[in-house]
């Protein structure tokens, strides 16, 4: 440690000691405060959750002020919560000790305090009186984002191993007040539908067991709103993510004084992991974002965080791209991509990407039962190979991407004949496909080669690749891993090993090929959290492209995930005209799956125009802060806007979803936000379709109060279903 940082971690352990005896730690952002204290028994508990005090001095009081019972048989505001010793309600961590036995208590030690100018991560260190197994908090605070990210590390310094049966990120609590909490539940092609319920005495979780696609039925992803439900501009809400991409599980235990606990991990489903003496094991974390400016106020915050500090190239620029999936499924050739990348260039966009189904020799990929696993070019289908194509597309001044399922293989392939013991399968019992594939066995460290390998190799063979879809298209099935069996590690470590071993793949990747684009896609939107997102630049939400749907989707996305990580394609799904469709994909990272050749005349020549538009505002979209105005779900339109920094510029999106009669129309203005008060604006209508032209007052100058306060109607109807306008700083 450097000296620096020792001294002012010493004075901080000092100050947090120093307080009284018992012992007070609390950890700020911003606005918000979260108090823990030391009891006579030096136990560690979760005393306030809430808006920051003035002064630090009157955190300690604040405990006398409620009932916190010492028989802990109604409420327990453990910091970790142990089991096996006084704790009668769910705990964060489950020990099986190298003597079997199963209790466990933890006692504060100190804390330790490291800062910089953008966060101050506080450890606080706590230790079992009786079995030598150390546990630290990690608490990090975004301060000026309200931003947290807490995780474990629990260390097993006893002689022998011990299992871990438990082992929780975060263990949060709250105080007595109603709490609503929304999560995101789903399935293929209706991903992160929103479900908003009133918590009420008991449990309620929320969990996957799929292994991979963990976001596939349920996501990691919840809302609190505390004391009423969630409203987009008012009241505390808290926004959180469990960044892991495999076996989740988030615990919501309310008591009968009606505080709340909230665990959330790893799921130890089938899950124990051991730990050799003098092991250490560190869980995944538990991001969330806390807001007293309601939904919106606690997304911009997550959202800002995310490009700031967590995603990938999360600042950077992005190339909106022409996709061949359902343009041509499997079936294409040298001939049919040439024309694409002329399209591509023709249509404006930057990038062609060659999606499944160009490789596979003996066993071809022409449809999606064999050839996964077998990374050489289908030479029938691509006689001249990659490098030609990459080659052909920079001929028309376009980037090539390429997609690849490298964790995936088909029984119908060479690799599953070479390799068997390479696949996940339970050794005595039938296969069970899911896409007719398997998922390969990343604990196996030569299967990590291999993955490593498939992109290695594209890059080194053809490092023009300017861009890369990795896909996951199955779910694991028969949880059974050769790799661990022959190595005599348990079974019980697969669901853990797996994600851990992908996220050394990935490392690997970022270390050799650090900023090369990829897109992260599971099927649809199956895959996507912020431990991914430190090496992937987006995600693919769902294969619904439906335009109506994707409105409802890209909102619900929006709450955790800001638009620069969003893939949104315009394609055949839907029955809404070309510029509906285009106006819904720009309000993400823009892309294109569509047969140029089909596209009437003026469809051709409004889509290269809302492309240009497109690169003319993507910055505001892709950096700028996201204002939800009117949900889909409350209106029969629905209304987004982002605003740059300055608060000069901004594009405002509204559509019209409804068919109903009596809803044709908006007949009301849409208050707009995020503006500045004392700025005057133009607002002009964009993204017209050809022959077209707008029914608003494009000579009107509106101050930022006035579009805050009344708003400016869209005039969206049956004929002008979606709306785009800019709104620009005017200087006079
Ligand atoms: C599933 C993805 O979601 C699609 O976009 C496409 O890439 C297919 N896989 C290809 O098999």
């Amino acid at each position: 440690m450097k000296l620096s940082k020792l001294i002012a971690s010493v004075i901080l352990t000092l100050c947090v000691i120093g307080l009284n005896a018992q012992s007070i730690i609390p950890i700020e952002t911003k606005d918000f405060a979260m108090v823990f204290q030391t009891d006579s028994q030096n136990r560690l508990w979760n005393v306030y959750f809430g808006n920051k005090l003035t002064s630090k001095d009157e955190y300690r009081k604040i405990e006398n002020q409620y009932y916190f019972p010492s028989s802990n048989a109604g409420i327990s505001n453990s910091a970790y919560t142990p089991s096996g010793t006084w704790n009668l309600t769910e705990p964060a961590l489950q020990i099986k000790h190298s003597d079997g036995n199963l209790s466990t208590e933890l006692h504060f030690v100190d804390t330790e305090v490291e800062k910089n100018t953008n966060w101050t991560l506080t450890k606080i260190s706590l230790v079992d009186p009786v079995y030598d197994i150390s546990v630290v908090l990690n608490i990090k605070a975004w301060e000026s984002l309200n931003v947290l990210e807490q995780w474990t590390e629990i260390t097993n310094n006893e002689k022998g191993e011990i299992e871990l049966t438990k082992y929780a990120s975060a263990n949060l609590y709250f105080s007595n007040t109603d709490f609503y909490l929304t999560h995101f539940q789903g399935e293929y092609l209706k991903e992160m539908q929103p479900v908003e319920e009133k918590l009420s005495q008991g449990t309620k979780v929320i969990e996957t067991k799929l292994g991979t696609r963990a976001m596939l039925m349920g996501t990691p992803n919840f809302m609190i709103s505390f004391g009423k439900p969630a409203e987009e501009d008012n009241g505390l809400t808290l926004l959180g993510q469990l960044a892991w991409s495999g076996n989740y599980k988030i615990e919501f235990e309310i008591d009968s004084h009606q505080n709340l606990k909230l665990i959330a991990g790893i799921n130890p489903y089938e899950s124990a992991y051991t730990l050799k003496a003098g092991e250490s094991f560190k869980t995944p974390s538990l991001i969330y974002s806390v807001s007293s400016n309601g939904a919106g106020g606690a997304s911009r915050q997550i959202q800002s965080w995310a490009r700031k500090f967590r995603v990938l190239d999360g600042e950077g620029d992005r190339l909106a791209l022409l996709n061949n999936w359902e343009a041509t499924f499997f079936d294409f050739n040298e001939q049919k991509l040439s024309k694409l990348f002329k399209d591509t260039k023709e249509l404006g966009l930057d990038l062609f990407l060659l999606d499944d189904g160009w490789f596979g020799n003996k066993y071809p990929r022409n449809n999606d039962d064999a050839g996964l696993g077998d990374w050489e070019v289908n030479a029938k289908k691509l006689p001249h190979g990659l490098g030609y194509l990459v080659q052909e597309s920079k001929k028309n001044n376009v980037k090539f991407g390429i997609w690849i399922e490298p964790e995936m293989v088909n029984p119908e392939s060479e690799l599953y004949r070479e390799h068997p013991d390479w696949v996940i399968k339970q050794p005595e019992r039938p296969i069970k496909l899911y896409r007719n594939q398997m998922v390969l066995d990343l604990t196996n460290p030569e299967v990590q080669n291999f993955v490593f390998g498939i992109v290695d190799n594209l890059f080194t063979e053809n490092p023009e690749i300017g861009f890369v879809k990795w896909d996951c298209n199955a779910v694991i099935y028969n949880a059974y891993s050769p790799y661990l069996q022959k190595n005599n590690i348990p079974q019980s470590h697969l669901y853990v090993d797996y994600v851990r071993g992908l996220y050394d793949v990935l490392e690997r990747i970022r270390e050799k090929y650090p900023k090369v684009p990829m897109m992260l896609c599971s099927g649809g939107g199956g895959r996507a959290d912020y431990n991914f997102l430190k090496y992937f630049t987006e995600f693919w939400p769902s294969d619904d492209t439906d335009p109506i749907e994707r409105i409802y989707l890209q909102w619900n996305y929006s709450y955790f995930f800001p638009s620069i990580t969003t893939d949104c394609h315009v394609t055949n799904w839907g029955k809404q005209p070309m510029k509906f469709k285009t106006d819904v994909a720009s309000m993400g990272k823009l892309g294109f799956d569509v047969d140029v050749s089909h596209l009437s005349e003026t469809d051709l020549e409004f889509a290269k125009q809302a492309i240009e538009n497109y690169n003319e505002f993507k910055d505001i979209v892709l950096h700028g802060e996201q204002y939800r105005l009117a949900s889909p779900y409350e209106n029969p339109f629905a209304s987004i806007m982002y605003v740059d920094d300055n608060r000069s510029n901004a594009v405002m999106f509204n559509y019209l979803h409804s068919n109903r009669w009596m809803e044709r129309m908006t007949k009301r203005p849409i208050r707009l936000k995020g503006l500045d008060v004392n700025k005057n604006y133009c607002v002009k209508e964009i993204n017209l379709y050809p022959g077209t032209s707008s029914t608003l007052d494009e000579t009107a100058i509106y101050s930022g109060n006035f579009l805050m306060e009344i708003g400016i109607n869209p005039e969206i109807n049956v004929q002008r279903n979606s709306v785009v306008l800019l709104i620009s700083e005017v200087n006079e």
